[in-house]
């Protein structure tokens, strides 16, 4: 039976304990929780790909306290400091290229030479990590290709029989997975749409362009099909289908019946939209319904994470 720790700080001790003996835990960051282990755990880091089901070949993230640390497993350049300096810690993910003396475990970089690193601004997770004084590698807490989860009992639905800790933070502030940037060539790419934008990159470190569906998959997330529900969804909502519930955002919602609406935001705020997103789908597949119809968000800032994912989460 999985255990679900409501985070206080008297538990840490314990908690960083666990992590030392190789478990591997769920715990809560910002934008999602994420299914952690010390990244220098080559057999717990195995454990992650084993629950998650998750491809070999698909990297983690590795999740620091602190840029010194950082500054140990990678080789940091110039645009990686001033993008720390304005969005650590927080929802930035950047690839830099691993140091000669990374301590990284190769499996959680699936033998790649760049790793993808971030500091994140839960207090929970800064606290453990603080504490523990390494990184910790986390993929999204949920088994591959299915919805991200934004709360403990997210994580505890899907991975509730293969994981015996799930620390509960309560509900994810941002509610999307962290934006991520590729620093490893001279032409910074934006890899995959989070709450920070491409607007706000740019406006530190310059012109970065965005690598599109057919260029070559770097990271899975742009794999076609990702973030999906159980049951089949679609981008659209006109002929309602029998037992179909939608997604809605906005107040103008279509007065078609569905079995169920989910409005992620009445009053049209994306930021509002992406916090409740991932939970709006939950709720849907756990109402049981046959299908999933779609409004699409405006396409702008956040809103391109958001439509990003119903795209990916479509595919069939
Ligand atoms: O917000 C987040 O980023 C959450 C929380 C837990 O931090 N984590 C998360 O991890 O979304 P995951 O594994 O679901 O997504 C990580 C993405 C994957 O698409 C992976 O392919 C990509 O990052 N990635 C990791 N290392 C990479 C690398 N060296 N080069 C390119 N892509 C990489
Ligand atoms: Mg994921």
């Amino acid at each position: 039976m999985v255990k679900i720790i409501k985070f206080r700080e008297k538990y840490l001790k314990n908690i960083i304990e666990l992590f030392l003996e190789g478990n591997v835990i769920a715990f809560p960051t910002e934008t999602v929780y994420g299914l952690g282990a010390i990244a220098t755990n080559k057999e717990a880091i195995d454990n992650i790909y084993r629950i998650k089901n998750r491809p070999t070949n698909n990297p983690l993230i590795a999740h620091f306290s602190d840029l010194t640390l950082i500054e140990k497993d990678t080789i940091l350049n110039e645009n990686a400091i001033k993008l720390a300096d304005v969005f650590w810690p927080g929802p930035l993910t950047i690839i830099l290229r691993k140091s000669l003396q990374c301590r990284i475990s190769n499996n959680a970089l699936s033998g790649l030479d760049t790793i993808a690193v971030r500091i994140p601004s839960h207090n929970i997770a800064l606290s453990i990590l603080n504490e523990l004084k390494l990184p910790i590698v986390a993929p999204s807490a949920n088994p591959s290709s299915y919805l991200s989860p934004c709360n403990a009992q997210h994580v505890k639905k899907s991975l509730g029989k293969k994981i015996k800790y799930i620390i509960d933070g309560g509900s994810t502030i941002i509610g999307l997975e962290s934006t991520i940037l590729d620093l490893t060539s001279d032409k910074p790419a934006l890899l995959r749409y989070g709450s920070i934008t491409q607007e706000q990159i740019e406006k530190v470190i310059g012109k970065i362009e965005v690598k599109e569906k057919e260029h070559k998959i770097i990271a899975p997330g742009m794999l076609d099909k990702h973030y999906s529900p159980i049951c089949p969804l679609r981008i659209g909502y006109d002929n309602p289908r029998n037992n179909e519930g939608l997604l809605a955002f906005g107040n103008d919602v279509p007065s078609e019946s569905f079995a169920v609406v989910k409005n992620i935001s009445e009053k049209g705020d994306l930021y509002e939209a992406a916090r409740n997103f991932f939970s709006a789908l939950h709720e849907l597949e756990d109402y049981n319904v046959s299908s999933i119809a779609t409004m699409l968000v405006p396409n702008v800032g956040i809103g391109k994470a958001i439509n990003d994912k119903l795209k990916r989460a479509s595919y069939l």
